[in-house]
């Protein structure tokens, strides 16, 4: 069976199609993912909170990354990949080149991704240059959770959803083929999605995006403490993983998830 290559994610956007995007960490949950119907597969340093049990994704390392992007690529026949590039692992763009080789040719990633506006731009196009396929992540952007003073809405003032609109723009000149949107109003969501042809990924970003992407673990109730309002337990609606995993991908594709509840 041959993978969704990025050209058959361009050509959902085109057509309406919505794409239903999951993480994963292990070869395991990846096989799952995979017969279940999910489109891409995001390695996303999220792992660091809920595989490491770290307070935040800060201490995920490359190492770490490469060995976990190529359990999933084991355990998948179908799905695109993306690996995230953690923290700090493209403060310029020689480190991001040689760290994205290696989460391409060791981890076997098909797309990597990174967090920021304008100041990553010319790091992108450095590898988009060279032929690496790059997701953009735009919003709340759990790498500077520090400096944002939490995990906060992004984009409420005026302002704020001026420059992320521009910052998209920017993004998919600088070479992004792919946009995560993360805890955004839904209308500027539904804004970013407009403005640009790169297929847009909303997370806790209302339901206009062309796709979702949800932690598996929030999904399938696992994650201790407070469910973020963008999330649902799919698990307590089906009673078994697989099936969870399905009525996802059935909720994304005909516009169920995310409901008006789940956005903001
Ligand atoms: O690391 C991750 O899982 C992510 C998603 C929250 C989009 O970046």
């Amino acid at each position: 069976m041959s993978r969704i290559s990025l050209s058959k994610l361009r050509e959902m956007k085109v057509a309406g199609e919505k794409i239903a995007i999951l993480t994963a960490y292990d070869a395991s949950f990846s096989h799952v993912l995979d017969q279940a119907g999910v489109d891409v597969i995001l390695v996303g340093d999220s792992l660091g909170m809920v595989v490491q049990g770290q307070e935040s994704t800060l201490p995920v390392t490359v190492d770490d990354m490469v060995y976990h992007t190529r359990n999933v690529v084991r355990g998948s026949e179908s799905v695109f990949v993306i690996a995230d590039m953690p923290f700090m692992s493209y403060a310029n763009p020689e480190q991001a080149i040689s760290n994205a080789a290696r989460l391409m040719a060791e981890g076997g990633a098909h797309m990597v991704k990174l967090e920021g506006g304008a100041v990553v731009c010319e790091t992108l196009k450095q590898l988009a240059d060279r032929g690496v396929a790059v997701c953009a992540h735009l919003g709340l952007l759990p790498q500077s959770v520090h400096r944002l003073g939490g995990y906060r809405v992004q984009g409420k003032k005026e302002s704020e959803a001026a420059t992320l609109i521009e910052d998209a723009k920017a993004l998919q000149q600088a070479g992004a083929d792919m946009l995560v949107l993360e805890c955004v109003p839904a209308d500027l969501a539904k804004q970013i999605t407009a403005a640009v042809d790169m297929p847009v990924i909303g997370i806790g970003a209302g339901a206009d995006c062309d796709g979702q992407v949800l932690v598996l673990y929030d999904m399938l109730g696992i994650t201790p403490g407070k469910r973020p309002r963008f999330t649902h337990d799919f698990l307590a609606d089906t009673g078994a993983i697989p099936a969870a995993i399905a009525k996802y991908v059935q909720d994304v594709k005909s516009g169920a998830f995310p409901s008006p509840e789940q956005q903001y």
